[in-house]
C-alpha cells in the first residue's frame, strides 16, 4: 500500500484532488467511484477548482456513488444525491446522464442492485474509487458483521450509525434505518483506491486495515488483499502506524 502522510487536510484535498483529476486527464472517459461524508469535501473543491482553471475537463467522465438512504427522497437535504451535487456535480461538467447513484427508493431494491452492478460492469469498472472510512472500519455502509457482503445490498443501520449521522437531521427519528451500499467486491473490482482518513478516531481502523488481520469486523482490512491502494492521511489518523 502507498501510504502518504500530510500535515493539514488543506494539503490532502490539493494531493486527492490532484489525484482524481491526474486519472481523468490521462484517461477522459474514465469512470470514478464516489464518496460522501466529511472527508471528500476538500478534495472535492480542489477537483473543482482545477476545473476552473481550465486544467481537467470532465464532460466524458462517468460517476458511480457508493451508497444511498433508502426511503429518504432524492431531492431531500440529507441524500447523498444531493450532497454530491452540492459539493462537485453543480460545478464541473459531469453530464447528468453520467451520474449514478443507486436508488434507494425502487420498488425492487434486489433488481435495482443487480443493474447498479451491470451498469458499472458495462461502463469498463472504476478506474479510481474514493473511499472515507468509519472509526470502526466501515467502508460505504458495509458495517463489522460476520461476512462480508460480496455486491450492492440493502443494510439495516446500526444504532450507532444512525446517532451519527442525526446531527444532518431535525431529529433522530427524521434518519432513514436502512441503505443501499455497493458491497465489498464491488469496491475491490475498482482498479485504483484511494482511501482518505482525518483525525485520530480513524487511527484504529487505519493501523488495522494497514497491518492488522483481514476480517469481516473491519470491513475495510480486506483492502489489504487490493494491488493498487493509496492512502491519504493526516498526523492524527496516522497516529498508531
Ligand atoms: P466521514 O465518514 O467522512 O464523515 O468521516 C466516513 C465514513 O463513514 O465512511
Amino acid at each position: 500500500m502507498n501510504v502518504l502522510v500530510f500535515d493539514t487536510e488543506e494539503q490532502i484535498g490539493v494531493a486527492a484532488g490532484y489525484y482524481m483529476c491526474g486519472q481523468v486527464l490521462q484517461k477522459p472517459d474514465s469512470v470514478l467511484g464516489l464518496a460522501t461524508g466529511s472527508t471528500p469535501l476538500k478534495p472535492y473543491s480542489h477537483m473543482i477548482k482545477l476545473y476552473e482553471q481550465g486544467a481537467v475537463d470532465f464532460s466524458r467522465v462517468t460517476t458511480f456513488n457508493l451508497d444511498e438512504y433508502c426511503k429518504l427522497d432524492v431531492n431531500d437535504k440529507n441524500s447523498y444525491h444531493t450532497f454530491m451535487h452540492e459539493n462537485l456535480f453543480n460545478h464541473i461538467n459531469i453530464p447528468e446522464e453520467n451520474i449514478n447513484f443507486l436508488d434507494g427508493n425502487a420498488e425492487d431494491m434486489e433488481l435495482e442492485c443487480k443493474n447498479y452492478e451491470e451498469k458499472i460492469k458495462a461502463s469498463g469498472g472504476i478506474d479510481i474509487q474514493l473511499l472515507g472510512i468509519g472509526s470502526n472500519g466501515h467502508i460505504a455502509f458495509n458495517e463489522p458483521a460476520d461476512a462480508f457482503q460480496r455486491w450492492s445490498h440493502v443494510v439495516e443501520l446500526k444504532q450507532s450509525t444512525i446517532n451519527d449521522n442525526s446531527r444532518f437531521f431535525n431529529s433522530i427519528e427524521e434518519v432513514p434505518t436502512h441503505a443501499v451500499t455497493m458491497g465489498i467486491g464491488s469496491i475491490m473490482q475498482a482498479k485504483r483506491i484511494l482511501i482518505i482518513a482525518l483525525g485520530e478516531n480513524k487511527a484504529k481502523a487505519i493501523k488495522q486495515l494497514i497491518d492488522g488481520n483481514v476480517t469481516p469486523w473491519c470491513p475495510a482490512s480486506v483492502l489489504q488483499f487490493h494491488k493498487d491502494v493509496t492512502l491519504m492521511l493526516d498526523k492524527g489518523a496516522a497516529s498508531l502506524l
